[in-house]
């Protein structure tokens, strides 16, 4: 047996069970390539599911993780930190002024937990509202506004009421306020997991005023837009709407765990204790956070989002393959829709030496590091087109 073939049997025996593993062990990375046992390299598009946006080993990202270390890791929120202050002020200077608060937490899901509790308790109101195709977390809360019936129903009952919106459909949208006014209403900019759709702006802004009208919030979920990811800072600037929260995850620590709620100046005082975290605020990961920021604007990363995408999505279209239904997303949040289903093709893609994801049973999902050189991106989207010119119907 091989040393990679034991690595993997070792996590499959010992791992809870929750996740369909795939049989390749990463032992290292560099840049957006990756490396397995066995010295094969990989293009990883699958980039910490979104997480990493620096590439691996970003030598100042990694820099400073080393002189924070040297100083202090645990200075929990109780006590106030020289570089948690600055990455608040550093995350806030990235939004219009009317953005003036944030809490700080470890995941995506649990930041939504927080936004949740938040609109909660200040509004006074229960119902909450969410769109078709939403992906919000896996906790009990997040879960529940989460639209995937296979995620929610071995779960059920969970936090009731919670009115799914199909698109654009005012009808359900009247219906909702037939009964007691929403708490909040959530939604991505540029929806993920659910298959790297982009909302209806218009829908969105109804929705959001309709809700804000009658005493609710509005949750920007931008654990995966977010950041720069789409080729602008924030999904939901696309929509014309000032969200009262702004989630954030993922990206914003480069693969260092860290995630935030920003909160707009029209929301009240929040209850102390209302929503607490152990390593809310951790010096280590506001260094992180602090960091990538930084790198994002030395090496103008949100404009190389933009234009890295729009090369991938230039060389497939080009490339007119047969078997693909749309191509989605922006920046680097690509999904390539296809007319079959798309399981398949990530093993494929493997053995020609990419990691790519899937968002639904249709949808190859690409979400590469903000660092892809343009060759890197003409390898990326030349195996896609490989792979996909192979059909084998
Ligand atoms: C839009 C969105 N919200 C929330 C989450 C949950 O984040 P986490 O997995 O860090 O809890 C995800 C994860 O994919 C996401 O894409």
């Amino acid at each position: 047996m091989t040393h990679e073939a034991s690595t993997v049997l070792s996590e499959c025996a010992h791992t809870a069970g929750t996740y369909r593993k795939r049989d390749v062990a990463i032992v290292r990375g560099e840049g957006v390539w990756v490396y397995d046992e066995a010295g094969r390299k990989y293009l990883d598009a699958i980039g910490g599911i979104g997480a990493n946006v620096l590439g691996h080993r970003h030598p100042y990202f990694s820099t400073e993780l080393k002189s924070q270390i040297d100083l202090t890791l645990s200075v929990p929120e109780l006590l106030c930190n020289n570089t948690r202050a600055e990455y608040q002020s550093a995350l806030l200077s990235l939004f219009p002024p009317c953005y003036d608060r944030v809490f700080l937490c470890n995941g995506g899901a649990e930041a939504n937990e927080a936004a949740l509790k938040f609109a909660r308790v200040l509004s006074q109101k229960t119902p909450l509202v969410a769109l078709n195709f939403g992906y919000h977390g896996k906790t009990l809360g997040a879960l529940s506004v989460t639209h995937n019936p296979k995620y929610r129903e071995p779960f059920e009952p969970l936090y009731h009421p919670v009115h799914f919106l199909p698109q654009g459909n005012i009808e359900r949208l009247n219906e909702v306020f037939d009964g007691d006014p929403p708490a909040a209403f959530i939604f991505e900019g540029v929806q993920g997991e659910g298959g790297v759709r982009t909302p209806e702006s218009e829908y969105v802004k109804t929705v959001s005023h309709r809700v804000q009208e009658g005493g609710g919030y509005v949750i920007a979920d931008e654990v995966q837009c977010g950041f720069g990811r789409t080729g602008r800072w924030w999904g939901f600037e696309a929509h014309g709407v000032e969200p009262d929260f702004v989630v954030l995850g993922k990206a914003i620590g480069n693969g260092v765990p860290l995630s935030a709620v920003v909160l707009h100046k029209r929301v009240g005082q929040l209850p102390p204790l209302a929503h607490t975290t152990t390593f809310g605020g951790n010096p280590l990961s506001c260094r992180a956070g602090l960091a990538t920021i930084e790198v994002m604007k030395q090496e103008s990363l949100v404009e190389q989002a933009a234009q890295r995408g729009e090369q991938f999505r230039h060389l497939l279209r080009e490339a007119r393959l047969s078997n693909v239904r749309e191509l989605r997303g922006e920046g680097l949040m690509i999904g390539v829709e296809l007319k079959e289903r798309a399981g398949r093709y990530l093993a494929e893609l493997q053995q020609e030496g990419v990691l790519a994801l899937l968002a639904g049973p249709r949808v190859l999902r690409a979400l590469p590091p903000y660092v892809i050189s343009e060759d890197e991106m003409n390898f990326l989207a030349g195996r896609f087109i490989e792979v996909l010119r192979n059909e084998k119907n």
